[in-house]
């Protein structure tokens, strides 16, 4: 199992951090390499025209490992997930009649860019509430949504965790029932990959979008998506340079090319050759691909475990084990108990967590140890 990798970041100590899913804490090493690549621009000689392309092909190949995609070309940078999300919207041909499934109370991020479309043409963006009361509640919510499919569903649009509360959706089981009916799959993965296994040879999505300053360990403002072939011939959102076949040869950029390079890369920013935020991200995602997600969740689990018994025995409401995130899960109060209160509580203990819905979200990663779920246990029920 892993240890406390707390060493290797900079958070002060008595910081209790269970906020990941906010966004991570910088890596010392991440921070090293943005700091040298921030200093190279002083010199612009020592930007060469291989360096538009050397890291980012790096970095595509390293995220290839972590998601298990087999052709690294099918990944392209981004700078948020509505950006990847537009590239997929622009392609989906969407009929009145048809539907994008969604869970309900989703990220806006892969919620807006589906009304759009759907405004737009008639279609409906069809939403799938938790079922009441909390028993099986994330085995009822999954029922329900692999039943909402039907033949009129375009795409489900979902994550792999529920970003408020970790829920987990069964993306083997929707995949499974969205090829029966010839409906796509989009995933966001933000709040999931790089702290959750993601295995793209298994799930096969069509799309999978994800920012990279959470569970990734990346600065702000680049994320990565990878697409599937349904893309392979479609319209990227913004028509650049470097997407275009030759674009290497930086002498002959204008004799206009018709043609993409291969796989997905028509999808990528404008600027996407970002030499301060790709070497960061990379050297992030060389360090997750060592830890292993399979490792940082079972870390997370262990960490965490003693707390959440003791929680859930004094009538704290957590999903079980297997329907939730052991990285990102919710804590629903006992009905004696005043939120405010509680956030007063979690603040002058320093437990740093957030408040999504009617849930406390815990969000621990590899930085914390129990030490941090005791101040969070003691916060709640002092
Ligand atoms: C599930 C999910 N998706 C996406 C984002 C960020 O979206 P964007 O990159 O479009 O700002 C967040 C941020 O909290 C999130 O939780």
């Amino acid at each position: 199992m892993l240890t406390s990798k707390r060493a290797k970041f900079s958070l002060p100590p008595n910081v209790n951090y269970l906020n990941c899913a906010y966004m991570s804490p910088l890596l010392k090493s991440v921070e090293k390499v943005g700091v040298k690549a921030l200093r190279k621009k002083r010199n612009p000689v020592s930007i060469t025209q291989q360096d538009f392309f050397s890291d980012t092909e790096l970095l595509r190949k390293e995220y290839a490992r972590l998601i298990h995609a087999e052709n690294p070309n099918r990944i392209v940078i981004i700078p948020s997930v509505s950006y990847g999300m537009a590239n997929v919207v622009r392609n989906l041909d969407i009929k009145k009649g048809q539907h994008i499934l969604v869970a309900a109370e989703q990220f806006p991020s892969n919620y807006y860019p589906w009304k759009s479309l759907c405004d737009e043409s008639g279609a409906e963006v069809k939403s799938i509430s938790p079922p009441d009361g909390f028993t099986e509640r994330g085995k009822r919510w999954n029922e329900k949504i692999l039943e909402a499919i039907n033949a009129n569903t375009k795409a489900v649009a979902i994550g792999h965790v529920h970003w408020a509360d970790g829920t987990r959706f069964d993306l083997e089981a929707i995949r499974k029932r969205t090829q029966d009916v010839g409906a796509l799959l989009i995933i966001d993965g933000t709040q999931s990959v790089g702290a959750m296994p993601f295995d793209v040879q298994k799930i096969k999505p069509d799309a999978l979008v994800c920012a990279g300053y959470k569970w990734l360990l990346g600065p702000y403002s680049i994320g990565l998506a990878y697409y599937g072939e349904y893309f392979n011939n479609g319209k990227p959102v913004e028509e650049n340079w470097i997407t275009r076949l030759h674009s290497e040869d930086f002498a002959g950029l204008v004799n206009y090319q018709q043609a993409y390079h291969e796989g997905a890369l028509r999808y990528e920013v404008g600027e996407r050759s970002n030499f301060i935020l790709v070497p960061m991200l990379l050297n992030a995602i060389q360090q997750l691909n060592n830890w292993g997600p399979e490792r940082i969740q079972e870390y997370c689990r262990e960490i965490g475990k003693s707390t959440i018994e003791k929680l859930t025995g004094k009538g704290f409401l957590i999903e079980q084990e297997n329907w939730r995130g052991a990285h990102l899960f919710g804590i629903r109060l006992p009905a004696n108990l005043d939120l405010e209160k509680i956030k007063q509580s979690l603040i002058r203990n320093k437990v740093y967590v957030s408040f999504r819905g009617n849930a406390i979200r815990v969000a621990p990663n590899v930085y914390n140890t129990e030490k941090d779920f005791q101040k969070l246990l003691k916060a709640l029920t002092r």
